[in-house]
């Protein structure tokens, strides 16, 4: 890996982190501003920790893994609402659409033409970005997916032009996720780490991020679960998914979540599940060509360093059982009957398989779907 390879970086421009840090947002805002919020209605409760002055309006209308028509419904509430500023305040999902609502609503391009990277030709108002699940990293990153509502397909839009002007990482606001959603987001962030560090793309820069969210997912992701008013496993979990999210932009994903996405587009698994039913298989089948990672991960994560691809898979698999996630795609009501079609789908996203360290052909794909059901 050569450490002078040039890389692009888009931070955001502020990031408030700690303990009460959503309170900061109303001072960085200023006064007299007109504020749309987007948010879910158990996030849209924690509006007043953002002590924000000024015309306020919450569109709380958003599902989670949302789709095309979400992002329509919040697009048309922006325009008749013509904000300063947009804010979005929830997990990945809200915060998604709230990127494309803070770039488009005065735009006159539509989300067809934005898919892919650097389509979005500029920004309508700024953006500030309060995470309250610790799994998707959103807020750090230039992603934006959203559900094609006819073909169920998973549309990422990136560009500069999402960057959060604002970042907000405060532990008290994911103190209220339940133990399975902390697990599920957890992985999710622990995944990005992974999918990061064992790609094709990986950068020296990026693989220290990795590091730092690999580490404290290791050390604080079972302690969330256990104990959601753990404030220090909190934060922890919340940096290591911002982490991940800085992973995502420069480098990305790979096999891991293509071969999650048909869970959440045809079975209705969450992101995080989706990811974690994957992530010990992949992790496993990548091990012959990144060994020397795949120990790395290994204890990173606490767990025994090896090189077995049965002993990686199992120990994997335990972590993430520890955590309460159910681990068979048969728990899901899924039908065995659908999984060559999956194995074809996931080979077929390119934009993330062309990046795993190690080919993966659709037979494989399917083995893996075999061995998670
Ligand atoms: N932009 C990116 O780079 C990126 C990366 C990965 C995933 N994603 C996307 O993000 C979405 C998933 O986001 P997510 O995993 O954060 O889940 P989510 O935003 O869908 O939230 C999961 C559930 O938790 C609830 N919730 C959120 N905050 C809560 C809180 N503090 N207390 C209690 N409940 C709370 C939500 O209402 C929802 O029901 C997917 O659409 C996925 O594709 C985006
Ligand atoms: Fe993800």
């Amino acid at each position: 890996m050569d450490i002078s390879r040039s890389i692009s970086l888009h931070l955001p421009s502020q990031i408030e982190i700690g303990k009460g840090a959503s309170a900061k947002v109303g001072h960085w805002a200023g006064k007299g501003m007109r504020i749309f919020i987007l948010a879910q209605p158990i996030t849209a409760s924690m509006v007043s920790k953002l002590q924000l002055s000024g015309d306020v309006e919450i569109f709380e209308g958003i599902d989670p893994e949302p789709k095309d028509i979400d992002l329509n419904a919040a697009m048309e509430a922006a325009r008749n609402f013509r904000p300063d500023l947009v804010v979005g305040l929830g997990g990945g999902s809200v915060m998604d659409v709230a990127k494309l609502v803070a770039a488009l609503w005065n735009s006159n391009q539509t989300l067809d033409e934005v898919v892919g990277p650097n389509k979005i030709s500029g920004k309508s108002s700024p953006l500030a970005l309060i995470a309250t699940t610790s799994g998707t990293g959103s807020e750090s990153g230039i992603r934006a997916l959203i559900t094609n509502s006819k073909t169920n397909a998973k549309m990422a839009v990136e560009s500069p032009f999402l960057r959060a002007d604002l970042a907000v990482l405060d532990p008290d606001l994911t103190m209220s996720l339940p133990p399975a959603v902390t697990a599920a987001t957890g992985v999710d962030a622990l995944a990005h780490c992974v999918e990061a560090f064992t790609n094709i793309n990986s950068h020296p820069v990026v693989d220290e991020f990795a590091r730092m969210g690999m580490r404290l997912a290791g050390k604080f992701l079972i302690r969330a679960v256990q104990d959601g008013a753990d404030v220090e496993a909190r934060a922890g979990m919340l940096l290591a998914s911002f982490y991940g999210g800085l992973c995502l932009g420069p480098v990305n994903t790979a096999a891991g979540h293509a071969l999650a996405y048909p869970l959440g587009s045809h079975a209705g698994l969450p992101h995080g599940i989706s990811n974690a039913i994957i992530f010990p298989h992949v992790l496993a089948f990548n091990t012959p060509v990144e060994t020397a990672k795949t120990k790395e991960i290994l204890n990173l994560l606490g767990l025994s360093e090896c090189n077995d691809q049965a002993e990686v898979l199992a120990q994997a698999h335990s972590f993430c059982t520890q955590l309460g996630i159910s681990m068979s795609l048969e728990n899901y009501g899924i039908s065995s009957t659908v999984l060559r079609a999956w194995a074809e789908e996931a080979h077929g996203i390119r934009r993330l398989m062309d990046n795993n360290p190690r080919d993966m052909s659709i037979d494989q794909a399917e083995d893996i779907y075999k061995a998670a059901f």
